[in-house]
C-alpha cells in the first residue's frame, strides 16, 4: 500500500428472528416485544388494509403501541418509485424518527417497495415484515432483497436491507385467493425439490389439507420452506454468487413473465413452468430419471399450477419465450445460467444450454397437461 493510500472497512452482521404463529392474536404478541416501545409505522395496501392491517394497527394502539398507518393500492404496477415517493413524503411529514419501526404489512409488492423506503428514510430505520400471502411468507419476506420496479425492468432500483423481524401470520392467508395460495405453493415446492425432500413430500402427503388452509399443515409447510431459504441465503446474502439454487424455474419464468408483461400470468405460475422446463432439459441430459421428473411435474399439477405453456390464462408463443430468453442473455454477457435438478433435493448449474434443448423442452409438455 502507497503512503497516499488507506483502507476503509466497514463491516455489518444481521440477524433476525422469523416468528411463524398461528393467528392474529399471537402475532400481536410478537410484535409488541419486537417493537419494545417504539412507534410503528404501518405501510400496507389497500386490500390488505381493508381485511386485515387496519384490525392489526387498532389492535396495537389498544397494547399501548404509538401506531400511524397509510396504504397504497394493491399491484404490481404500484411497486414503483412514485410510491416509494409517496411513502418517503409520508414518513416525512409523519412523527417517525430514526429509532422507531416501519411495518410492511401485505404480499411481495409491500414488503419490496416498503424494505427500500426503510433502507432510504433517515439513511435507514428498522422495518418489520408481516406478510401476509404465501409467497411473501415463503419468500419475499426473508432476506433483505428490497427494490421497485423501472419501467424499463422488474426490481431496477433497489438493495439490501434486512429487517429487524418477520411475523408470519398463517392465519392471514384464509382471505388469500386460491390462484395466489396455488402461486406461493410454486416456491414451497421449489424449495422442496432443490433441498429439502422432506419439505416435497410433506406437500406431496398434505397437498389436500394445504389447499383447504389447515392452519396445522401450513404452518408446518412455511416453516419448513422459510427454513430451507433461510439456510440458502446464509451463505450467500448478497447474491455475490449468482450460480444460486433458489433460482430453480426462474430462468424461463422471467422470460415468461417479460412476454407477457407482468400481470396476466403470475410469478408462481411463471415458476411453475420455469420448474418443469428445467427438469425436462435435465431428464434429456441424463441428469434426472424420469421417474423423478413425472414427480415434480406431478405435484405442480395436483396442486393446479400449470404446468405448459396452454395451462397459462394467456397463449404464449414458445418462440417468443425463447426470443426472451435471448435477450436476457446478450444483457448477461452470453450466458444464461440454469439450475437443473438431478435428484430430490439436488441440484447442478449450467450455464451451456441451449436455445434448442429450451424449445423442445417447452414443447414436450405442450397439449398433454394442463
Ligand atoms: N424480495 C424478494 O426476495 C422477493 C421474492 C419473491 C417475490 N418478490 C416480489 O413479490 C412480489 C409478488 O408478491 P405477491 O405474490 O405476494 O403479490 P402481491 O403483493 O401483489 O399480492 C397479491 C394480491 O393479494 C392481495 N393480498 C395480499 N394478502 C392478502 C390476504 N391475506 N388476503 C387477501 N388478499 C391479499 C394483495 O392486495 C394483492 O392484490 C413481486 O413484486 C416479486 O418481485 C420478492
Ligand atoms: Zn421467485
Amino acid at each position: 500500500m502507497d503512503a497516499g493510500t488507506l483502507m476503509s472497512t466497514a463491516i455489518r452482521s444481521d440477524w433476525y428472528p422469523v416468528h411463524i404463529v398461528r393467528d392474529e392474536s399471537e402475532a400481536i404478541e410478537r410484535l409488541v416485544h419486537d417493537l419494545d416501545g417504539r412507534r410503528a409505522a404501518i405501510v400496507t395496501d389497500d386490500i390488505v388494509a381493508a381485511r386485515h392491517a387496519r384490525r392489526l394497527a387498532e389492535t396495537l394502539a389498544t397494547r399501548g403501541v404509538s401506531v400511524s398507518m397509510t396504504s397504497f393500492p394493491p399491484g404490481e404496477a404500484n411497486k414503483s418509485i412514485s410510491t416509494a415517493i409517496g411513502l418517503l413524503d409520508w414518513l416525512a411529514g409523519s412523527e417517525v424518527r430514526r429509532r422507531d419501526v416501519v411495518v410492511a404489512v401485505g404480499g411481495g409488492v409491500v414488503i419490496d417497495t416498503v424494505g427500500w423506503v426503510a433502507s432510504a428514510y433517515m439513511r435507514g430505520v428498522p422495518y418489520i415484515n408481516v406478510p401476509t400471502t404465501l409467497l411473501a411468507d415463503v419468500d419475499a419476506a426473508l432476506g433483505g432483497k428490497v427494490a421497485v420496479d423501472h419501467d424499463s425492468a422488474k426490481n431496477l432500483i433497489g438493495g439490501f436491507y434486512q429487517p429487524k423481524a418477520v411475523v408470519t401470520n398463517i392465519g392471514y392467508l384464509d382471505t388469500l385467493d386460491d390462484r395466489q395460495l396455488r402461486a406461493g405453493l410454486a416456491e414451497a415446492i421449489k424449495k422442496g425439490i432443490i433441498a429439502s425432500p422432506d419439505l416435497f413430500e410433506l406437500i406431496e402427503s398434505e397437498r389436500e389439507q394445504i389447499l383447504a388452509r389447515d392452519p396445522d399443515t401450513l404452518r408446518r409447510l412455511v416453516h419448513g420452506a422459510s427454513a430451507v431459504k433461510c439456510r440458502l441465503i446464509e451463505r450467500d446474502p448478497y447474491e455475490l454468487d449468482l450460480a444460486r439454487p433458489l433460482n430453480l424455474g426462474h430462468t424461463v419464468g422471467h422470460a415468461l413473465e417479460t412476454v407477457t408483461g407482468y400481470g396476466p400470468v403470475l410469478h408462481g405460475e411463471a415458476v411453475a413452468i420455469g420448474i418443469v422446463t428445467a427438469a425436462q432439459i435435465a431428464e434429456r441430459r441424463g441428469l434426472l430419471d424420469r421417474e423423478s421428473l413425472c414427480r415434480f411435474v406431478d405435484l405442480l399439477a395436483r396442486v393446479e399450477l400449470p404446468t405448459s405453456l396452454p395451462g397459462l390464462a394467456v397463449e404464449v408463443d414458445p418462440a417468443a419465450v425463447v426470443a426472451a430468453l435471448g435477450q436476457i442473455r446478450k444483457i448477461r454477457d452470453g450466458s444464461l445460467r440454469f439450475v437443473l435438478p438431478t435428484a430430490l433435493g439436488e441440484v447442478v448449474i449450467a450455464d451451456d444450454v441451449a436455445d434448442r434443448e429450451i424449445q423442445i423442452a417447452l414443447d414436450e409438455f405442450a397439449g398433454s397437461r394442463r
